[in-house]
C-alpha cells in the first residue's frame, strides 16, 4: 500500500505500530483494574475518553492515568505502561484476537464504543486526507472501496464488532454507542459510572456533559487549554484533526446511492445475526 502502512496478522497498522511491540503484546502484564477503552478508529474515542477523565477528576483525581493506545510504539512501550502508578486506562484499536490474554485472564473493565459505519468512514476518510502519518487518499471514491474492503488502518469495520461482540462475556464489557450519546449524553455518563461504581448527582452528571460537548473539547484544543498529554490517538499531535463536524448523518453529503446500497448489502450480510447491530441507528 504505501510506506506509512505494514500489514501484521492480516490487519493494516501505521508504521507508528512497530511489528515488535505488536509481536510482543501477548507479554503484556495487566492489573486487575486496568480499564481498556476500545474503539474502531473514528467512533468518538477521544470523547469517550474525555468523559472518563471528568468523571475521574470530579470524584478521584490523580488516581488515574489514560495512556496512549498500546499498540502504539516501539519494544520499550510495555515498560512505560509499566511504570505508571495509578489505575490505568488504556485505549487500544486492536481486534479482540489480538488483545493480550492477561487482560482476558483477569477479566478486566472494557468500554467499547460503537458509531455507525457510514459516519465512521466518512470521518476516517477525512482523517486521512488530514493526516500525514496516513497515505495519500486520492478521492472518497477510492477510499470508500478502501473501507468496505477492509483496507484501512485497523482492517475491517465489521470484523472489529463481530470480534468484540463474539467474546463479550469474556471480559467485562460495556457497549456504548455514539449516536445513544449524541441523542441523551447524561444517560450514556450514567451507564459509564455505574459500569464503573462510581455514584454521580445530576449535578456532576450534567456538569460532565457540559465539559464533553463537541463545542467544548474543541474550543478547548483551539485554545490549547486541552492537556497535552491526554491525547489518545498518537497518529497525529495535531489534535485540531480530531474534531471535524461531530454530528450523525453527515455520510448523507458523501455516499452515492450506489454506495449506500453497497454498504447496506454488505451490513446485512455480515450483522445480521449480531445483537449489537441491534442498536445501531444510521439516520
Ligand atoms: P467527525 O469526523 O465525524 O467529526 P475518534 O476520537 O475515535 O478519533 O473519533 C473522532 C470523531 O468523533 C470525529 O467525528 C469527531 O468530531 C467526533 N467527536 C469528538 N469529540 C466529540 C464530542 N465531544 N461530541 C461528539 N463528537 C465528537
Amino acid at each position: 500500500q504505501s510506506d506509512l502502512i505494514h500489514i501484521f496478522n492480516g490487519v493494516p497498522f501505521t508504521t507508528k505500530s512497530s511489528a515488535t511491540l505488536l509481536r510482543s503484546l501477548n507479554n503484556f502484564q495487566a492489573r486487575d483494574d486496568d480499564l481498556l477503552l476500545v474503539s474502531y478508529p473514528k467512533s468518538g474515542t477521544h470523547w469517550l475518553a474525555e468523559i472518563l477523565r471528568q468523571l475521574y477528576n470530579t470524584k478521584a483525581p490523580n488516581k488515574v492515568s489514560i495512556t496512549s493506545p498500546i499498540e502504539f510504539g516501539d519494544v520499550g512501550k510495555l515498560e512505560e505502561l509499566k511504570s505508571i502508578a495509578g489505575r490505568r486506562i488504556i485505549p487500544t484499536h486492536l481486534s479482540y484476537d489480538m488483545i493480550p490474554s492477561d487482560f482476558k485472564d483477569r477479566k478486566c473493565k472494557a468500554i467499547y464504543i460503537i458509531r455507525n459505519p457510514k459516519d465512521t468512514a466518512v470521518s476516517l476518510f477525512h482523517y486521512y486526507k488530514d493526516n500525514p502519518n496516513l497515505p495519500t487518499i486520492e478521492s472518497w471514491h477510492a477510499f470508500y472501496n478502501m473501507f468496505l474492503n477492509g483496507q484501512v488502518v485497523c482492517g475491517s469495520w465489521f470484523e472489529h464488532i463481530l470480534g468484540w461482540e463474539e467474546h463479550r462475556n469474556e471480559m467485562s464489557t460495556l457497549f456504548l454507542y455514539y449516536e445513544a450519546m449524541k441523542k441523551d449524553l447524561p444517560k450514556s455518563v450514567r451507564k459509564i459510572s455505574s459500569f464503573l461504581g462510581i455514584n454521580l448527582s445530576d449535578n456532576e452528571i450534567s456538569e460532565i456533559c457540559k465539559k464533553t460537548s463537541f463545542g467544548e473539547m474543541k474550543t478547548n484544543v483551539e485554545r490549547e487549554n486541552s492537556d497535552p498529554n491526554s491525547t489518545v490517538c498518537a497518529l497525529t499531535t495535531n489534535k485540531k484533526l480530531i474534531f471535524r463536524k461531530g454530528t450523525v448523518g453527515d455520510w448523507k453529503q458523501y455516499f452515492t446511492p450506489k454506495q449506500n446500497r453497497l454498504l447496506d448489502e454488505e451490513y446485512k450480510a455480515k450483522m445480521d445475526s449480531s445483537c449489537l447491530a441491534k442498536s445501531i441507528v444510521y439516520e
